[in-house]
């Protein structure tokens, strides 16, 4: 081993040792004849130093530029006070070298290492991602992930749980988004689907007695790419026998006591802030609640300005965008923008163009100003329906009312995202404090407009909250208002996690399949080995999926997840830095059965 200390190790105390580093050039300066170098390693920063002379040790230094690597040999010595260097760890002292061996050069970077703050364009970040991880923030990023895995296993190790790889060349099944398919070669034709999460697994392994089950799990997604995902990411995944929703909850909230418990000095340095910390139990809403509330079953509860409905206060109103859309089934609701009403006209108009992106026809508003009402509505609302409206908003002087008309569920998404944007703009958005809760009570099944058909809305493999005895009735009665045994977690507006109680009943699942629409032959040639494995005594079980990198980068207080991620894929789903995917020979088609429409 070259060396004697990491290059962030050597303090006050070290004066007068002789030592030997390895590490980067990550900055150089001349002074009169010195040149001081800042070495850089995994750690942190030192300052060594050559000293003005003629030897052969200082025409070598001269040679140094940022990113060559090289190993030194010096002593440490103490700093004159007024020569510290609050912002190093190392800032009290200096290594005087008297040894330089260049271990290798480097070209001129694309972009500074030593510049943390250089706006530099993604994509030559993610083409020359060593260089982008050598950067302070993005390697904090990595180590701070791997800190966050480590609580993680340190707390599910503690509770039993068993770390267990499940495959990834696996079988097609459906779970939402488009698979990943691999063609296997020995069996011409037929292909491999790449897990979309190990959630069949998991319970196939909860039927072999293994009790609980977690694994930090690769999943992998075609779907269309945002800032919060990627076609392969990172769970936290796990599975317990004999439970019900109330143990899921509880053991989740108990990893994330553990895991801020242990990393709040971290947290607290990274975010450059102290962090409050967090009380359990975290607050529960049920879907329909945070539906209403918040117009969303991701709620960001760091901030009120909640939704109001007023549908029964317009049903008859001769405003027919109101009353016409109760009518028809939909609804009216409001968001109060305390203190709002001083917002100009392009301000509003600008929030309106925002809620039709979202899909809405318009934003009625009515501003409470010092010089009475402000609105577009007044000429179509009676004087009492105003009255009405603003005391069932609490509105005040100073506040503005924003109003969504439609479908409930449009109204919901438009209100809000508007809501969200009312949150920044209004900033009331505490940035630097966690605000985690749970959304049970999800609907069982949703529409899908695409499939034109009744599609679970987690997997068919969650538990319905009504026996299954009665299942097929309830379902040609009113599919719309059946619920789930299944609960999502979600820390400042961003899901981070979901999961479900299972069916374990072959005869439940089986009637599941059927009212999903496969037929008897399909359900077995698809999900056949877990029918048959619940006929040999499956235990009662549940589980939950932490999405990692959310979490990470919730926690890390990052925008995307792409940054607390080493390798990740552009928005293309193209890796920047390998090129791949990308054409492979002929010869491998042939192999494998496969010709190139
Ligand atoms: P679900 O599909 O809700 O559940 O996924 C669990 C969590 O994984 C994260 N996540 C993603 N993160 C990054 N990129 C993506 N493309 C992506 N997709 C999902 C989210 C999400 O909350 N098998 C079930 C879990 C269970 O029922 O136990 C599942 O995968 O944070
Ligand atoms: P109009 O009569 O279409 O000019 O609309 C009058 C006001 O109602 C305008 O401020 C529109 O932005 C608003 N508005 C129209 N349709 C809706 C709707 N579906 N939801 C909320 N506001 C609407």
């Amino acid at each position: 081993m070259k060396r004697t200390h990491t290059c962030a190790s050597l303090r006050a105390k070290d004066e007068g040792k002789e030592v030997s580093l390895v590490g980067w050039v990550h900055r150089r300066r001349d002074h009169g004849g010195l040149i001081f170098i800042d070495l850089r390693d995994r750690t942190g920063l030192i300052q060594i130093v050559f000293q003005a002379d003629s030897s052969d040790l200082h025409k070598q230094a001269e040679k140094l530029r940022p990113e060559f690597v090289i190993h030194i040999k010096g002593k440490v010595a103490k700093r004159a006070p007024e020569a510290h260097n609050k912002n190093l760890l190392t800032g009290e002292v200096e290594v005087f070298v008297t040894f330089l061996e260049i271990l290798n050069t480097a070209k001129t970077p694309p972009f500074e290492i030593s510049n943390d703050r250089q706006d530099v364009d993604e994509m030559t970040r993610l083409k020359y991602r060593y260089l982008d991880l050598r950067r302070d923030k993005m390697r904090e990023n990595l180590v701070f992930r791997h800190k966050v895995v480590m609580a993680a296993r340190e707390y599910l190790d503690k509770n039993g749980f068993l770390d267990i790889e499940t495959p990834f060349l696996t079988k097609s099944t459906p779970e939402g988004a488009r698979d990943y398919l691999v063609p296997s070669r020995v069996n011409p034709g037929k292909f491999y689907a790449l897990p979309q999460s190990p959630q069949l697994f998991k319970q196939i392994l909860m039927v072999a007695g293994m009790d609980r089950y977690y694994q930090v799990a690769r999943c992998f997604r075609d779907e269309d790419l945002r800032a919060d995902r990627q076609p392969e990411f990172t769970q936290i995944d796990l599975e317990m026998s004999f439970v019900d929703v109330q143990d899921i909850i509880d053991l989740i909230e108990g990893l994330m006591k553990h895991t801020l418990d242990t990393l709040e000095k971290d947290i607290d340095q990274y975010r450059g802030k102290h962090i409050p910390k967090i009380n359990l139990p975290f607050p529960r809403l049920t879907w329909d609640e945070a539906m209403d509330r918040f117009g969303t079953d991701k709620p960001d509860t760091r901030f009120g300005l909640e939704l109001v409905d007023i549908s029964d206060l317009v049903k008859d109103s001769e405003f027919k965008v109101f009353s016409s859309v109760i009518k028809d089934g939909g609804c009216v609701k409001l968001i109060n923008a305390k203190g709002a009403a001083a917002f100009s006209r392009n301000e509003i108009d600008h929030l309106e163009e925002e809620a039709k992106k979202m899909g809405a026809k318009g934003l009625a508003w009515i501003a409470i100003t010092a010089e009475g009402l402000k609105s577009p509505l007044l000429k179509f609302l009676k004087p009492e329906e105003v009255q009405d409206i603003i005391q069932r908003a609490g509105g005040d002087h100073g506040d503005i009312l924003f109003f969504g008309a439609g479908k409930r569920t449009q109204v919901c998404d438009v209100l809000g995202g508007i809501r969200l944007i009312l949150g920044k703009k209004l900033n009331l958005i505490p940035e630097n404090e966690f605000h985690f809760c749970w959304v049970t009570d999800f609907p069982l099944f949703e529409y899908s407009e695409t499939e034109k058909r009744w599609v679970s809305r987690h997997h068919p493999f969650t538990a319905p909250q009504c026996s299954w005895d009665d299942l097929e009735e309830r379902f040609k009665k009113d599919p719309s208002v059946m619920k789930a045994k299944a609960y999502d977690f979600v820390l400042n507006g961003v899901e981070i996690g979901g999961g479900s109680i299972r069916i374990h009943q072959m005869e439940a699942q089986r009637q599941v399949f059927k009212i999903l629409g496969f037929s008897d032959e399909e359900a077995k040639r698809r999900f056949g080995f877990l029918l048959e494995a619940f006929e040999y005594g499956a235990p009662p079980h549940g589980g939950v999926a932490l999405g990692l990198d959310r979490l990470v980068m919730m926690l890390a207080g990052m925008d995307s997840i792409r940054d607390v991620i080493a390798f990740p894929k552009t928005q293309s789903a193209v890796c920047q830095m390998t090129g791949a995917p990308d054409v492979v020979d002929d010869r491998q088609l042939k192999e494998l059965n496969i010709k190139l429409a």
